[in-house]
């Protein structure tokens, strides 16, 4: 299926904020992504051990901020399996609000993203709260909508732990005038967990049910499976490997059904995460020169607008706005 490029919207979805452009989860990053272009704020929340959710993208905290250099803090360090996977570090779960707010955030991918590290230590691990208020400004200022798409990280992990995410996030989106039918700003609320969308059904906002490119969610890329999805979620958010695969020669390939078949179901489609360096780009779109320089990333957009995803996740917020421009309006010169 083509997309019908009148058709809108394409739903530019700041991964992380401008990530490309800021260390990640930071309301710098958050705010700059908006001002890209982007439509919706992304962030994944963990928990504190006081019960307050913060932005990270997991609970290990010591590869994006400072924690590590932090002498009061050094007994925290430790060993935790979490969903099976052990991991060694400083966990959110091991500090309250207050000492989070103590930290600075520091750039993840230092060789890729070496100007971001001149951030580093400049910004603060931000609270649900916060991004929600920035997203209430930023649509103010801007003049249109600004959304916000919270993830719950490794909910039933942090269940185990007794902190349990979701009722946190419903009391936080209830405060602030975000649920039901007409939230204030647009919201998706999106998992890897199926059981965390439903305990989030309560809420009336769109739930997205995330969807990695290895086995666990092999049987819901069928039609059948789809059906299944739409029973608890509205949209799907897949590895991009599962809607345009990559071939052995670094060649963007057929695009598989998927995008046709959830669209069957009545679900809409958000792949993640498009990132314009040539590190992360399929080899035939690498420019010459460094892995951490540009490649042909709008080709990349446009074999998956063409595909006809409803959105994007991604760490450009600028250059998905650039491609989609150039996708609608770019034969109409
Ligand atoms: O939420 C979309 C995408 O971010 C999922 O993967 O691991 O980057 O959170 P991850
Ligand atoms: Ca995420």
């Amino acid at each position: 299926m083509r997309r019908n490029k009148k058709e809108l919207p394409i739903t530019i979805i700041s991964h992380r904020g401008a990530s490309g452009h800021r260390p990640e989860h930071t309301l710098a990053s958050y705010e700059l992504g908006a001002r890209h272009g982007g439509d919706f704020i992304e962030m994944d929340l963990v928990a504190t051990r006081d019960g307050r959710l913060i932005c990270r993208h997991e609970q290990e905290i010591g590869h994006t901020t400072d924690v590590a250099d932090r002498p009061e803090f050094a007994d925290r360090r430790t060993t935790r399996t979490i969903d099976g996977r052990e991991a060694e570090g400083f966990f959110a779960q091991d500090f309250t609000l207050a000492e989070i707010k103590t930290l600075r955030a520091v750039e993840r991918l230092r060789d890729v993203r070496a100007e971001n590290t001149a951030m580093d230590g400049v910004y603060e691990v931000p609270t649900l709260e916060e991004v929600i208020g920035l997203a209430l400004s930023l649509t103010k200022e801007l003049g249109r909508p600004i959304g916000i798409y919270p993830e719950t990280k490794h909910p039933a992990y942090h269940a185990s732990q007794g902190l349990e995410l979701e009722p946190l996030l419903i009391a936080a989106l209830r405060g602030a005038g975000l649920t039901g039918d007409e939230p204030k700003v647009p919201v998706f609320l999106q998992s890897f967990e199926a059981e965390s969308l439903r305990k989030l059904a309560g809420t009336g906002l769109r739930l997205v049910y995330l969807m990695g490119a290895g086995e666990p969610w092999r049987p819901y890329t069928t039609p059948e499976g789809l059906a299944e999805v739409a029973t608890f979620a509205h949209a799907i958010g897949p590895d991009k490997n599962l809607v345009v695969p990559v071939t052995g020669d670094g060649e963007l390939d057929e695009p598989t059904p998927l995008v046709a078949d959830a669209h069957e179901a009545g679900l809409l489609v958000h792949p993640y995460t498009f990132r314009s360096e040539n590190r992360f780009l399929p080899e035939s779109l690498r420019s010459p020169g460094d892995p951490s320089d540009y490649g042909g990333f709008a080709a990349e957009y446009e074999a998956f607008f063409e595909v006809g995803v409803d959105g994007v996740f991604t760490d450009f917020s600028r250059h998905a706005f650039l491609a989609r421009e150039h996708f609608l309006l770019g034969d109409q010169g």
